[in-house]
């Protein structure tokens, strides 16, 4: 029987409609422009409308995504979301709603909590239920209201993060030179209080927990030194095990958090600036989407062919990591 593979056969992103520059924090928080550039990168980055959530971000994404693949919607097998910002804590699944929204029937639909190395663990997914033979065509979601999480008096998360959404469609093909190649997906959680955005309890008559606002919380530099670490070493590994060199990358695209991680991680590994995809400046962190939406970015702009290969590598809470070897396997 002829070997199947996962593709990557379409890619596409939304961004929200409200944009927040860095000059807009000063109104609000002890901070400057001049701050948030130097130590980020970060120059402005767009904020959802009340009335958007995840799944209303993740739709618009998902049905370019859909269009760009040229399948009907009753060819997608299965729905999988990354969030860390869901519509609804628990229940029902952002994955579900999305489902919904696009028309989607009878077909299994879940979301993933790996923070900003989403997009690599719904990879991971996506390649194993192909190759598997379980499933044809499945479409992949990033999806963030960051926004809806952020602490706005505190200044060190607050002016880093994004709202935004990427989709992708994975579909089979007999040809490993269009392939996803590999995918690395790890964590540890001994380093879980260094992101996390703590539960809200309600007091109640039998309990007696205080309300504790649910917005995320970072440990920024002990996190940073850990993303520069751990980010190399993925890169290193996944070349290596797969006999790749920095000159057989296309584009390499890392998780968008600070520019000085996307710097120092690029220049260890020996990447031209040409190489390596930022998006940062324009979007902020945007979590699980900030992948796919760095992937639109170079698509829309021409750049990214049909057979080019791409090196993911992300870093979120969890702590998690991942990386990628990806062909683009779109028109
Ligand atoms: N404006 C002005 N000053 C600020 C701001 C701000 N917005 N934020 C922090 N500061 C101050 C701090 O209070 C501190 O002041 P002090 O010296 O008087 O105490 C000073 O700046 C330095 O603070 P640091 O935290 O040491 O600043 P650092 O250079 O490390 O930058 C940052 C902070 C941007 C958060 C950086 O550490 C970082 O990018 N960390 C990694 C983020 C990341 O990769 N996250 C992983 C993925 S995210 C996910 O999974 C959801």
């Amino acid at each position: 029987m002829t070997k199947k593979y996962a593709s990557l056969k379409s890619i596409a992103s939304y961004i929200p409609p409200k944009c927040i520059k860095n000059s807009d924090f000063e109104e609000i928080l002890d901070t400057s422009d001049e701050w948030i550039q130097k130590r980020t990168g970060i120059q402005m980055r767009y904020f959802a409308s009340p009335e958007q959530n995840s799944s209303d971000l993740g739709v618009e994404a998902a049905k370019l995504a859909i269009k760009r693949s040229n399948l009907k919607i009753e060819e997608i097998d299965l729905v999988i979301v990354a969030t860390l910002s869901p519509d609804f804590l628990g229940m029902p699944s952002t994955a579900c709603l999305l489902s919904t929204k696009l028309g989607i029937k009878n077909r299994p639909a879940f979301d993933i909590s790996t923070a900003c190395s989403g997009f690599i663990y719904l990879l991971a997914l996506a390649k194993s239920f192909i190759e598997s033979g379980t499933y044809e065509n499945i479409l992949i979601v990033g999806a963030e209201k960051i926004s809806s999480i952020l602490d706005f008096t505190d200044r060190s998360t607050s002016v880093l993060f994004g709202d935004g959404a990427g989709a992708a469609i994975i579909s089979t093909t007999t040809q490993k030179e269009h392939s996803i190649l590999d995918v690395h997906i790890s964590s540890d959680g001994a380093y879980s209080d260094y992101l996390l955005t703590p539960r809200t309890l309600k007091g109640s008559h039998f309990l007696e927990e205080n309300l504790i606002p649910q917005y995320l919380q970072m440990k920024g530099n002990e996190t940073f030194k850990l993303a520069v670490k751990t980010l190399t070493n993925d890169v290193e590994e996944i070349m290596k095990k797969n006999n790749i060199d920095v000159n057989s990358i296309d584009f390499f695209i890392p998780h968008q958090a600070n520019l000085r991680i996307i710097s120092a991680v690029g220049e260890q590994l020996k990447f031209s600036p040409q190489q390596v995809v930022v998006t940062v400046h324009k979007y902020g962190n945007t979590s699980a989407a900030s992948i796919p939406m760095a992937m639109n970015d170079i698509y829309e702009d021409g750049k990214l062919k049909n057979g080019d290969l791409m090196l993911l590598d992300a870093f979120g809470g969890g702590l998690t990591w991942g990386s990628a070897l990806v062909h683009f396997n779109g028109n």
